[in-house]
């Protein structure tokens, strides 16, 4: 456990997960961020620090304004929609946000021109034209996506901006032949427009992002950040364009008719608007947690894909525009289904909504993300069959069967009551002895092998089932003394495991939390026997299993 866990302080910590686009559903591959990120939450508050874990729909930008276009309602009905389709999701899954809120809020616009005017006002904002592709049928700069054309190395048609899909290789947009505007398929031609830039390369900047490299967690995100610092030869960070022009839907820029903040700008100051929104509400002091002396802890989960604009830009912003910066930023990797990157046609694009409609349980699949999940950003495979003998063989077969083998004796024999001389068994000691470290696992991020060992643990407990035979003890009243102490191990056994995935498994918790009569656990209870004051309740099933034509009717629905 941390030093200060150990020292009993609690710890103050604000924690976010990366904020979803506005223009569609959460799929599975958001989900393992919320579930790595709503994992660590829980393990933190069941220490008693005073965690805040809050997020928002990123509403901003051209993906939005051109989906609210294609179904014909205004950008503010569509991320309206989308937010409660997004809540929906997450309440499902047992994601425990303390604000869920938005980017098109006043408290970002607020936020987000301070920091924009302080910026400027330190000269760390730069002013220039530029020229860009431009759609003349539709009055509006292209994105880079938003251009396709023929594979200048192969001659493939109708490849984005980037690279061809068909040879592999990377090229600029303005290298791509016969170029065309996938909005109304005419040529892109160019236009010049004045922008801001924040002044990345500017010396005051890199010289504090070498410092603060220094403090990331992750190796391999270390080595990314100090590539791009040192990208270049003269190690100078390229300015970024934080504007946008008209048609956008954004924010506009103060004292700019007609420029916006590039999305990317107000999203991540969302975290703090977010926050802002939630102190406000609950009577807390923002201030203290996001200025610069601030002495609370700052986390971000995201997914490896956008670790430049949480290591560099974000970072850099707060820096120059006097607030705290973040603690640490986490990154996970991408998740594949069946060792591929998700696709629709083989139905793996799968959406949280089909999951809950198909009737599946939500614990499965944050079971099963923990048995994967680790503190690097390699990637993540969600395997069927894997999934399957998790659940089953893992959390039912091991875990959950412990109860269900041993509570109805308790009940039926014994008054539901435990033996209290039982509680100190050398089977129980050696649980509660290895509990902190898995307590450690988990703020470490390497829940699989937290969860790992929950198995150990597990094993050892059927083995001593298997071995003491309750169901032989209970044919032979002579027998009654020591069927009442297999039992009584047992299930303190199953309330310890219980301790340790409750992480993982918050809902399964509070039912067992019911059903052994005991107060929401914590870490601290693992100290704690159960007690033959509290009668246990009987036993009810815990959690069903997965049969293979629940994952089919999965697969059909995503098709
Ligand atoms: O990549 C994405 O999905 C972005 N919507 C993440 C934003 S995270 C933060 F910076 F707001
Ligand atoms: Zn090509």
């Amino acid at each position: 456990m941390s030093s200060s866990v150990l020292a009993g302080v609690p710890r103050r910590m604000l924690v976010t997960s990366a904020l979803p686009y506005a223009n569609g559903p959460i799929h599975i591959g958001h989900l393992i961020e919320y579930v790595q990120t709503d994992i660590w939450v829980r393990a933190m508050r069941m220490h008693g620090h005073e965690v805040y874990y809050v997020c928002a729909d990123d509403t901003h930008g051209t993906p939005v304004m051109l989906r609210a276009q294609f179904e014909e309602i205004k950008p503010c009905q569509l991320i309206q929609r989308v937010w409660h389709e997004h809540k929906r999701d997450f309440n499902y899954f047992g994601i425990s946000f303390d604000n869920y809120y938005s980017t098109d809020s006043d408290e970002n616009r607020v936020l987000s021109e301070t920091i924009f005017t302080t910026l400027y006002n330190r000269g760390l904002i730069a002013v220039r034209d530029i020229e860009q592709a431009y759609d003349p049928i539709k009055k509006m700069f292209l994105p880079d996506r938003f251009i396709k054309g023929n594979c200048p190395r192969c001659g493939e048609k109708d490849q984005y901006g980037d690279n061809c899909e068909a040879c592999g290789s990377i090229y600029q947009t303005t290298e791509l032949v016969k170029p065309y505007s996938v909005l109304s398929g005419v040529t892109p031609v160019n236009k010049t427009s004045t922008h801001y830039f924040f002044k990345l390369s500017d010396p005051l900047c890199e010289t504090f992002l070498r410092g603060w490299v220094g403090q990331l967690a992750q190796k391999e995100a270390t080595n990314k950040m100090l590539e791009w610092l040192s990208e270049g030869g003269d190690a100078k960070l390229a300015d970024w364009d934080i504007t946008r022009d008209a048609p956008y839907f954004g924010f506009e820029i103060p004292g700019s008719p007609g420029k916006y903040f590039y999305v990317w700008l107000d999203a991540p100051v969302g975290y703090y608007a977010s926050f802002k929104n939630l102190c406000d509400r609950h009577g807390l002091n923002f201030d203290e947690w996001v200025r610069p002396e601030s002495t609370t802890e700052q986390y971000h989960f995201i997914g490896k894909d956008i670790l430049y604009f949480h290591t560099l830009f974000w970072p850099a912003m707060l820096k120059f525009s006097g607030y705290r910066t973040p603690t640490n930023v986490f990154a996970h990797g991408f998740l594949t289904v069946e060792g591929k990157k998700m696709s629709k046609s083989r139905g793996t694009f799968i959406s949280a909504n089909s999951y809950i409609t198909t009737g599946l349980d939500p614990q499965w699949l944050r079971y099963y993300f923990a048995t994967k999940l680790n503190s690097t950003m390699g990637d993540i495979d969600l395997n069927f069959d894997d999934f399957r003998a998790r659940v089953n063989s893992d959390l039912l077969g091991k875990y959950v069967n412990i109860a269900s083998r041993t509570a109805t004796f308790l009940v039926k024999g014994f008054n539901a009551c435990v033996l209290d001389s039982a509680m100190n068994h050398q089977l129980l000691i050696q649980l509660r002895t290895a509990i902190p470290a898995i307590a450690t696992y988990y703020e470490s991020r390497e829940y699989g092998r937290a969860v790992r060992q929950v198995m150990v643990l597990a094993n050892a407990v059927n083995a001593y089932i298997d071995e003491a035979k309750p169901w032989r003890q209970a044919k032979d009243l002579n027998h009654s003394i020591a069927l009442h102490e297999t039992c009584s191990i047992s299930l303190e056994g199953f309330r310890l495991l219980t301790l340790a995935l409750k992480p993982v498994l918050p809902k399964l918790a509070e039912s067992v939390e019911r059903f052994l009569s005991i107060e929401p656990l914590t870490w601290a209870d693992v100290t704690v026997p159960l007690s033959s004051m509290r009668p246990i309740r009987p036993y009810q099933d815990l959690m069903r299993r997965i049969e293979p034509q629940q994952i089919n009717k999965l697969l059909l629905a995503n098709q």
